[in-house]
């Protein structure tokens, strides 16, 4: 399943799962459905450049695409899909890097291409988004994050039934996230 959806409070309303530092939006998706197996791609561009940003594989300034995903063979189907519709896909595995293309971050609404993309996901830890979410993480393992409120309450219980869904902060380069180049998968990264 190609998660391309974002957390738009405008439109979606303040929730405290989607605001929570710990998990991706496309972790929440995976969890609401645990038979499929989701590929986060397609959020961080605007539909007009999708529309008209297309061009052959090959191209001179051809644009690219963030894939996150878990199972390397999912990730390289949906990239094989984000070539077929003319983009250069970039591996931002796991999934749970997401958050590197998530509204709020510089990668989101990038229309660029390939390396831009693989810089911007490599930056993500030294950018105001990046440090503002190794920021909440931290607290969040210190035991300082907010009350829990209704939300975030629901938030837990979906985690107590699932299991343990901390992660460690994830590092403070580019280095080890994955945030490559569509070989990326051939070299162990998911
Ligand atoms: N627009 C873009 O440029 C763009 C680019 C990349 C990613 N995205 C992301 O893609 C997602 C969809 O964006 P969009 O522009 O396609 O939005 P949209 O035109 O408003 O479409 C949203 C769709 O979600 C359905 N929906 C809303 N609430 C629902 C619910 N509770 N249960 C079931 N279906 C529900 C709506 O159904 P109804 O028609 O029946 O209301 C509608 O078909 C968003 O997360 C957005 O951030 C958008």
């Amino acid at each position: 399943m190609i998660d391309a959806v974002n957390y738009w409070w405008e439109v979606d309303g303040v929730r405290d799962d989607l605001t929570d530092p710990r998990t991706s939006s496309s972790e929440i998706v995976q969890e609401f459905l645990p038979s499929s197996r989701v590929v986060k791609a397609f959020n961080h561009m605007g539909y007009h450049d999708l529309d008209t940003g297309a061009r052959p594989a090959g191209a001179v300034g051809r644009r690219a695409i963030a894939v996150a995903g878990d199972a390397r063979k999912d990730v390289a189907a949906v990239a094989a899909v984000v070539d077929a519709l003319g983009f250069d896909p970039v591996f931002a595995v796991p999934l749970a890097e997401g958050v590197r293309m998530q509204p709020g971050t510089d990668l989101f609404g990038a229309t660029t291409d390939a390396a831009e993309v693989r810089r911007l996901l490599e930056h993500f830890p030294a950018s105001t988004a990046g440090k503002a979410l190794l920021a909440a993480r931290r607290a969040a393992q210190r035991g300082r994050a907010r009350p829990p409120s209704s939300a975030a309450t629901a938030t837990a219980g979906r985690r107590a039934r699932s299991g343990p869904r901390d992660r460690p902060v994830p590092p403070a380069h580019g280095g080890s996230s994955c945030a490559a180049s569509p070989g990326a998968a051939d070299r162990g990264c998911s």
